[in-house]
């Protein structure tokens, strides 16, 4: 039997209890316990290595993961530190996905709570819907004991008054150039990006239950309100158990635009191995990228967006639109980040 042949049939076929799954579904792989993510998660794959090891569900270890990247200052696309919308405001977006139950929740637009994606996780366990937005994702934190913080660290407070700044000559700040002090000296050009970005997760268990979550501060001073990809089912991230995990960090509207993580799972589930379907995802985006500012001087997307695949088998891969990258693995030896694919230099 073709792989194509045979994970349509897999997906179609009813699982019995009791039925080993893993001898049915997983062709030449290893299977789990195995984790993979953005690179930015390396740090926390261990953590979730170990809460797999425990027998907690794929979904709740993956964002126990996630949920450390939140809590790093240092990272400026997620969580605690991440970079605010135009207003200096931090706006988290975060989702997460149980494979078993094929149960998702979300939460976008999400102020002052520094773990949305464990708030995300409550919508999942705790009530019959998928997305809560802004003021009613905040009271729902606040009656779920999150407690409320200024997301901001010095240094993204620092990082969003330079762009802002620097937006306008004409305007009554005075650029950097006219400045009379030099007080956040220290934060270099570096510490201004323009970023899309974000972490995302997806654990596989010995069981053979899959389970994600991806979690972003979103686009830098994006408009106030701006959802991206990340708490899209579909878009940021996806979970079939039958096939796989996929999920997306980069440009949210182009994940948005292709449903993303979904493609990807679908392509797995076609028989594409996972970068194939990674490659072949971004190779849509790029066919359906029409507006001129978008593309480069080639006519290929001048953005990028990375996708992440974690097949039920255990085997994984990842692609990204432009340049070299890495991705976090950790597949029993240990988290490591090994080189992703791309399309373009
Ligand atoms: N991928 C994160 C965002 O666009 O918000």
């Amino acid at each position: 039997m073709d792989r194509r042949t045979f994970f349509t049939a897999a997906a179609a076929a009813p699982i019995l209890p009791g039925l080993q799954i893993d001898t049915v579904l997983r062709p030449g792989g290893g299977g789990g316990p195995v984790v993979i993510g953005s690179a930015n998660s390396v740090g926390s794959l261990d953590a979730v290595m170990s809460a797999l090891h425990r027998g907690d569900d794929p979904a709740e270890a993956a964002v126990a993961g996630v949920s450390l990247v939140e809590d790093d200052p240092e990272d400026m696309t997620v969580g605690y530190g991440g970079l605010p919308n135009e207003d200096g405001v931090v706006q988290l977006d975060a989702s997460v996905m149980q494979g078993r139950l094929h149960r998702a929740g979300s939460v976008a637009a999400l102020e002052r709570i520094r773990n949305p994606s464990q708030v995300a996780l409550k919508v999942l366990q705790r009530t019959d819907h998928v997305l809560l937005v802004g003021a009613g994702a905040l009271a729902f934190a606040r009656a779920h004991g999150f407690s409320e913080q200024d997301l901001l660290t010095e240094k993204s407070r620092a990082a969003w008054l330079r762009w802002k700044r620097n937006l306008n000559p004409r305007d009554d700040w005075l650029d950097d150039d006219q400045r009379l002090d030099r007080d956040d000296q220290a934060i270099g050009d570096e510490a201004v990006p323009h970023t899309w970005g974000t972490v995302h997760c997806a654990a596989l268990d010995a069981a053979g239950d899959l389970g994600a979550c991806t979690s972003t501060s979103g686009l830098s001073w994006k408009l106030p309100g701006r959802v991206g990809d990340s708490p899209l089912v579909g878009a940021g991230l996806y979970v079939d158990n039958a096939v796989g995990a996929a999920g997306a960090t980069g440009r949210g509207e182009a994940v948005i635009q292709s449903c993303g993580a979904f493609q990807v799972v679908q392509r797995m589930a076609e028989g594409d191995e996972p970068a194939e379907a990674c490659r072949t995802v971004l190779r849509w985006i790029t066919d359906h990228t029409r507006r001129a500012d978008l593309l480069d001087d080639h006519g290929r997307p001048a953005f990028n967006v990375t996708f992440y695949a974690l097949r039920r088998d255990g085997a994984w891969g990842s692609a990204r639109m432009r340049g070299r990258g890495r991705f976090a693995v950790h597949d029993g030896s240990g988290a490591r980040q090994v080189p992703c694919e791309h399309l373009y230099e």
